[in-house]
């Protein structure tokens, strides 16, 4: 069947799996939060900021694009602060029709700014999800908690044992930061406690490390869910194995555009992967930054990378599978919201 393009993409129920809430901070509060907590900022107005805040062409290195949240970072300096950007995350997915949403954050980097207290920010983040959802926004919410490679394993060991006593608040852990020097087995022993946790783990490897990362942190740290896994298409041995295992991939098309993944978005490798029989997942991983969303992301896969309605139909579905949102959750969101995926798996 033709497969014209008819489905309306920001007003069609649609599912995040890989999204920053430090990397989805509007230009506007980063603005209210400097000012209020006294932190100067190289712009006055939104429109003076935005070329020295938002990442908008590509940089040399994914190291290159991390060092431009340090504005954003640098705004968060209080409880009250991090209540507001969880808010203001959540009525953003709620505004362009995401259902079914994980957020993720690494306390490291949401408390060096303000010396914050990692539990006080966790009930912070925890309380501005609830005010979103008290005041209408219709977002099932999941929080992951990230470590960043760049704080060493110490830190990584505080994550761990972070995620473990806020267990009951959060769906799965995550490793994030520089990832080229940082190979997966560096953190086996660190997650092991958490593997019977509960929790789900993803890990962001093949974003700009060679395909031997991925390979080992799915033979090594048993990951369910690979945060880009970009690099997964140079090799087909570690697609093959990840076609094997199950693994799912959180592909952000022009987040790894702007990192310097892929030289365009046009040259993803997400379609190809999907007709390979790869699970693969459309995100936005940091609307905020990036000045994007999730149905931007849609759009380019549709304009770009040629994606018909039925490949969003396969990824939403693969996206809702492998939430780490509880079973009953998702059951109920598709019930509510994804009539449009039809009854297919
Ligand atoms: N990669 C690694 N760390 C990150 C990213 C990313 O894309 N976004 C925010 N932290
Ligand atoms: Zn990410």
């Amino acid at each position: 069947m033709p497969d014209s393009a008819s489905l309306d993409l920001r007003a069609t129920s649609k599912v995040e799996l890989h999204r920053h809430l430090e990397g989805s901070l509007r230009l506007r509060t980063i603005i209210d939060l400097s000012r209020e907590a006294g932190v100067p900022l190289p712009g006055r107005t939104a429109a003076e900021l935005a070329p020295r805040a938002l990442l908008v062409s590509p940089v040399d290195s994914l190291e290159d694009a991390l060092a431009g949240f340090a504005i954003a970072q640098s705004s968060i300096r209080s409880y009250d602060a991090v209540r507001r950007i969880a808010r203001e995350a959540v009525e953003d997915l709620d505004r362009e029709n995401v259902r079914l949403a994980e957020l993720r954050f690494s306390p490291h980097f949401l408390c060096e700014p303000g010396g914050l207290d990692w539990d006080g920010a966790m009930d912070a983040v925890v309380a501005g999800v609830h005010e979103a959802v008290d005041a209408g926004c219709d977002v099932a919410v999941g929080l992951i908690a990230i470590f960043s490679r760049d704080y060493g394993l110490e830190s990584a060991r505080a994550t761990v044992d972070f995620a473990l006593r806020h267990h009951d608040q959060l769906v799965g852990f995550d490793i994030a930061g520089t990832e080229v020097g940082f190979p997966p087995r560096t953190y086996r022993q660190v997650l092991s406690p958490l593997l019977d946790s509960g929790l789900g783990l993803t890990a962001h490897y093949g974003e700009s490390g060679p395909p031997d990362y991925p390979r080992e942190a799915i033979e090594t740290l048993g990951v369910a869910r690979l945060g880009h896994g970009l690099t997964v298409a140079q090799d087909d041995a570690v697609r093959d194995l990840v076609v094997a295992r199950g693994v799912v991939l959180e592909m952000c098309p022009t987040s790894n555009w702007l990192t310097g993944g892929v030289a365009s978005v046009a040259e993803h490798p997400v379609r190809r992967l999907l007709r390979d029989g790869v699970k693969v997942t459309i995100n936005s991983d940091d609307p905020g930054y990036m000045g994007i969303d999730l149905s931007h992301e849609w759009e380019v896969a549709r304009t770009e990378i040629r994606f018909t309605d039925e490949d969003l139909r396969t990824v939403t579905r693969t996206a809702i599978d492998a939430s780490f949102l509880p079973q009953h959750v998702k059951d109920r969101v598709r019930a509510r919201h994804f009539v449009w995926l039809g009854e297919g798996r």
